[in-house]
């Protein structure tokens, strides 16, 4: 029913607050700081005007774009989230089930609390999310795992030197959670090893150390500014995501949708380009693209989908393609490609 789909994506988050631990709910939806960050994500991909080209045929639309020279079904992907299993007891497993039916990529978190088997098992294309640890010799093991168990790339988050602090006050998920659904790839003790902090001295020839060590290609994630971008792209990244964390990490920190010209045209099509943060609709995935994104990813719509087990992550997947196929057909776009150059050169128009 026409309609009915905007009104499943818009209800996401509030129906999945209503379900959700209030530890859990608030480790999802919250942010660091004052949540400056966190509050302009949603509202700066409503920024950009577009100029709809029109006389077109879109009797048939491609939503397929090419990730790292793989051919994927749709332009939208999931980007890493620990303690899925704290969501829902199927956790990663329903993600990547709903994921692969959708024929999206999913980045897992190396934080998980699920085998990278057992989600290489359900068939899903997969990368692997990592910090690396002040040793980096420590993730040698949950790397191999990651290979082992079939992981497409890697995913280098480079936003988190530390964690950044929340103005929470009472408990928070840690409280709450079983240790037993945490970090489940690493060795035994990891966690209490004092060389498995986060590295303080993350340079650019790590990246050359990931590839070398997993045969991967390397992904850098948190990436925001066009100089750090073309550093990826010397050091051999094969593709620069723009990400502020979900505003999880250095509060005050541009918003993605603001930065993401910059790093496109800095990047110069040596890489792809991907983005993430506060891209919740159709529209928001087709503005994403249109400024030159060559993929995006969802954070916080995939936990709250799975607040509603696979069938809601099955949901999302099948709403976003309903509305990106909307979308690009009443801007006058066959496909991905055509969104390059639907960016109006004008300012919105003041309110
Ligand atoms: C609950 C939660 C857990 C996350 N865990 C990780 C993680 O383990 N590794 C990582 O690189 N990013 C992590 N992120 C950040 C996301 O990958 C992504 O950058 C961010 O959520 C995108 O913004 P959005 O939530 O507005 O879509 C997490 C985000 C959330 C909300």
């Amino acid at each position: 029913m026409a309609g009915e789909g905007s009104a499943w994506l818009a209800g996401l988050e509030e129906r999945a607050a209503a379900v959700l631990a209030p530890e859990v709910r608030d480790y999802v939806a919250l942010g660091s700081g004052r949540m400056v960050t966190l509050r302009e994500a949603e509202a700066a991909w409503r920024i950009p005007r577009l100029a709809p080209h029109v006389l077109r045929d879109t009797t048939t639309v491609d939503l397929s774009v090419d990730l790292l020279g793989t051919r994927a079904a749709v332009p939208w992907h999931v980007a890493p989230i620990s303690l899925l299993r704290a969501v829902h007891p199927d956790g990663d497993l329903a993600v990547a089930r709903a994921t692969a039916a959708a024929g999206a990529v999913m980045t897992v978190s190396s934080n998980t609390g699920t085998g990278f088997a057992q989600i290489g098992a359900t068939g899903v294309r997969w990368w692997l999310q990592v910090y690396l640890p002040a040793d980096r010799t420590l993730a040698g093991p949950l790397l191999d795992r990651a290979v082992e168990a079939g992981a497409e790339a890697v995913v280098l988050t480079v936003d988190t030197p530390v964690v950044a602090s929340r103005e929470s006050g009472g408990p928070t998920v840690w409280d709450v959670v079983d240790p037993a659904l945490v970090g489940v790839n690493f060795d035994p003790g990891y966690d209490t090893r004092t060389a498995a902090a986060k590295a303080l001295d993350l340079g650019p020839h790590d990246l050359d150390w990931l590839a070398a060590r997993t045969g991967l290609p390397v992904v850098v994630k948190g990436v925001l500014r066009p100089d750090d971008a073309r550093r990826c792209v010397q050091a051999g990244a094969a593709a620069v995501w723009v990400s502020n964390h979900g505003g999880r990490q250095l509060d005050r920190a541009v918003a993605t949708a603001s930065c993401l010209p910059a790093v496109v045209d800095a990047v110069a099509g040596d890489a792809q380009v991907y983005v993430d943060g506060g891209l919740r609709r159709g529209l928001d995935v087709l503005t994403a693209l249109a400024l030159g994104a060559d993929a995006v990813f969802l954070g916080r719509p995939v936990p709250w989908a799975l607040a509603e087990g696979e069938p809601g992550v099955s949901r999302l997947h099948a709403e976003l393609r309903t509305e990106l196929t909307e979308a690009l057909r009443l801007a006058g776009c066959r496909g991905v490609a055509d969104t390059r150059g639907l960016i109006a050169p004008v300012p919105p128009t003041p309110r």
